[in-house]
């Protein structure tokens, strides 16, 4: 039998194992701030690869937006501005801090928050946008920051998905006050779990040190509400070594989609992603449309897909003002974001990953080609 070509796959070699390995016998496995040396290291590296003042490492994504919102003083009685068409943390995080989440709908194209709907939902409460550069491609920043400027409000990048990515030849999470990413299992670089905040000024870095080890200063002192948000020495050894070969993932990365594209771009029921210009996607993952189609047909496709060993996947079938827990919490009404809704029952994603063959694309390819008719 074909082996199963996965939706996301880690690259772990000797230099993460033989990181790793050490630290353990080492004995500093963590650190009471979060800070020990090769935690250190890696925040170093990652703020010079973004293009940040700071990075603070974080043990996951969510941890990385709560952490955010927390050092922004975001709480009750504030509107956040977010996208639906996400992966539920982006939201989570707003309600966890007491504020409320206001959606906006998407550009069609890009499956990125519309920067024109985010104008439209400012009110005399609104704080703060958490744009998502959703599956790798960069929300619109230069949009977003104007109307942020215009307005004061704090910019949180979602870049969970987005390591790598770039517009207007700057990085993600260098635009807005503080970036958000995510080292989870499945993301380009992974730390098993994990998470970094970036941001360009110093008050914010030392708030997030602080939040992130209960909100300690030096002397053990709780200044500020905290959490344990703490990254270990192992896992921030590999994601030092991941780092150093981000540039190699990506540029894989970018190859498949270049072959995928190629493959299937005269089939037309497929709209495909693409690169806008100005812009560079990550390609975490690489989602298609099916045009036109309902909910059950997409999902046939997939389930088709998945038998024939392509691991498939949709993000995200349920946007999230639609999850029972939002529509029960702040009452939001299905049909409420036409082009959220319709991104949901109709995309789909195909494996970009650098653990790819070609011989693993043309199949994709043939497969997708023979399902579609
Ligand atoms: C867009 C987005 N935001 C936030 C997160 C949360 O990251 P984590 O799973 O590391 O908590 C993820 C990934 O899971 C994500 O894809």
């Amino acid at each position: 039998m074909r082996k199963v070509i996965p939706i996301a796959q880690p690259m772990i070699n000797k230099e993460e194992i033989e990181a790793v390995v050490a630290v353990l016998k080492s004995g500093v496995l963590t650190s009471q701030f979060g800070d020990g040396p090769y935690t250190k290291k890696f925040e170093e590296s990652f703020a010079k690869y973004v293009g940040a003042r700071y990075a603070v490492t974080v043990n996951s994504g969510t941890a990385a937006l709560h952490a955010a919102l927390l050092a922004a003083e975001i709480g009750e009685g504030d509107e956040v501005i977010v996208p639906s068409f996400t992966f539920v943390a982006t939201v989570e995080a707003v309600v966890l801090i007491g504020a409320k989440p206001v959606f906006v709908d998407i550009d069609p194209k890009t499956y990125t928050i519309d920067p024109a709907a985010v104008e439209e939902a400012i009110t005399s409460r609104t704080a703060a946008i958490i744009p998502v550069h959703l599956y790798g491609l960069m929300a619109d920043m230069e949009k977003i920051m104007k109307i942020a400027r215009e307005h004061d409000l704090v910019v949180i990048e979602d870049a969970a998905q987005a390591v790598g990515a770039e517009f207007a030849g700057k990085k993600a999470g260098s635009f807005g006050d503080f970036g958000c990413f995510s080292f989870y299992g499945s993301k380009i670089i992974t730390t098993g779990e994990g998470g970094m905040v970036t941001t360009n000024r110093r008050d914010n870095a030392e708030a997030l040190y602080a939040i992130r080890s209960h909100g300690f200063g030096r002397h053990h002192s709780s200044e500020r509400l905290g959490h344990n948000y703490r990254m270990s020495e192992i896992a921030s050894a590999m994601g030092y070594y991941q780092l150093l070969k981000l540039p190699r993932l990506l540029e894989a990365r970018r190859k498949n989609a270049n072959m995928l594209t190629n493959m299937l771009e005269d089939i037309g029921r497929l709209e495909l992603p693409f690169e806008p210009k100005g812009y560079k996607h990550s390609w975490y993952v690489y989602t298609v449309r099916l045009r036109g189609c309902r909910a059950g047909e997409r999902n046939k496709v997939v389930a088709k897909l998945v038998n024939a060993g392509i691991q498939a996947e949709v993000y995200y079938p349920t946007p999230v003002h639609m999850a029972p827990y939002y529509r029960r919490k702040f009452g939001f009404k299905p049909r409420s974001l036409p082009k959220t809704e319709a991104a949901a029952r109709q995309v789909f994603s195909l494996p970009s990953h650098s653990g790819l063959t070609e011989e693993d694309i043309r199949y994709i390819s043939q497969k997708l080609r023979k399902i579609i008719g």
